[in-house]
């Protein structure tokens, strides 16, 4: 038996496809490198020392899904497969309910037809909108989400939660992920995304590689410690590891829906990212002050005792580790 990580050439995707080897795992993935590299599926290897199949197909494309279905004994399905540039998803917001919603349909659907029902979905906490208090548990109200890349996340849960109604034979886990900072300790993997990027480590490792001329801070007069706003920065290994344990839980216990943020619960702002990144590395990174970015909220971190208590998942990497591992993997 195996399982199907459409999207596994990913940023997320790759580094769980890691931790789901090393867990002695078949892996399968599923990837058209539309934001991802064919470099990436040699790292997996080099790093796990492990062998997988690998489709390089679209995931919305039914038939040739279909045909890695015929192929495979596939017992669950962990989906990667989502456009995720913010911005991006406001210029051009059918390419996003295209991949990230029909996209899903097509796979939920191909699973329905060849009776796999066991499915790990990566969501995010931006389902929360401005969230109603901190830290945010699961059972805070969602919606009010403040683009289309948001959007799809918060109605792919509610497709979700209507299949588990009609049939509850299915097994769903949704992870809400907060901010997954951080690369594999090897450096093999990390993140690349192409063009300026616009999540804050990402562009934090080009300007102190001195590729971008200095970070603009997006606002310091937020109601927060400094003024900058406050994130629940979480190690991509870390959040890896997660989507083992809910893999686990799915096979053991089955039968059910399941929600889980996947943070480490404490709230870093702008400058401290800044200043311990300049500590784990021992490189400057020149910063100005500039206005707020619209659709910022001030402050977002995690309540992750539901995870700790259902999953026995609890993130282990420090604020440093995050900063070495962005840098080591640029
Ligand atoms: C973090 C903080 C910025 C860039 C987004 C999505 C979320 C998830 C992760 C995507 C904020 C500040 C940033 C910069 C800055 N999805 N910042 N200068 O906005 O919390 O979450 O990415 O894959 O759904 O909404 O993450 O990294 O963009 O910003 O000051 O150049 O850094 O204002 O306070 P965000 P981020």
């Amino acid at each position: 038996m195996s399982v199907l990580l459409p999207g596994g050439a990913g940023f997320i995707g790759s580094h769980t496809a890691v931790e789901l080897l090393n867990a002695g795992k078949e892996v399968i993935i599923v990837d058209n490198f539309s934001n991802s590299k064919p470099e990436v599926l040699e790292a997996i290897k080099k790093i796990t020392g492990k062998e997988f199949k690998f489709y390089n197909i679209d995931y919305i494309d039914r038939e040739k899904l279909e045909e890695v279905f015929e192929e495979n004994e596939i017992e669950a399905v962990l989906n990667f497969a989502g456009y995720k540039a913010v911005g991006e998803s406001v210029k051009e917001p059918i390419k996003y309910y295209t991949n990230n919603i029909s996209g899903a349909l097509v796979l939920l659907d191909t699973m329905k037809k060849y009776n796999v029902k066991k499915f790990i979905f990566s969501s995010s906490a931006t389902v929360y909108g401005e969230p109603e208090k901190m830290p945010i548990t699961e059972e805070c109200k969602t919606g009010g989400t403040t683009n289309p890349y948001g959007t799809t996340k918060l109605f792919i849960e509610q497709i979700l939660k209507d299949i588990y109604a009609s049939d509850n034979t299915w097994d769903i886990c949704i992870l809400r992920y907060f901010n997954p900072i951080g690369a594999h300790e090897s450096g093999l993997l990390g993140e690349d995304p192409q063009g300026i990027p616009n999540n804050l480590m990402p562009y934090i490792v080009r300007v102190a590689a001195g590729k971008l001329k200095e970070l603009s801070v997006f606002g310091n007069d937020y109601k927060t410690h400094d003024g900058t706003g406050v994130r629940d920065y979480i190690h991509v290994v870390d959040l890896a590891k997660g989507h083992v344990l809910a893999l686990n839980k799915l096979e053991k216990e089955g039968q059910g829906l399941y929600i889980y943020n996947l943070g480490t619960g404490t709230g870093y702002s702008v400058l401290d990212i800044v200043k311990a990144f300049e500590k784990a590395t021992g490189v400057k990174v020149p910063y100005k002050i500039a206005p707020r970015r619209p659709g910022d909220i001030a402050m977002c971190y995690a309540d992750p005792t539901k995870a700790y208590k259902e999953l026995g998942w609890k993130a282990t990497k420090t604020l440093e580790d995050m900063c070495r591992d962005s840098w080591n993997a640029r």
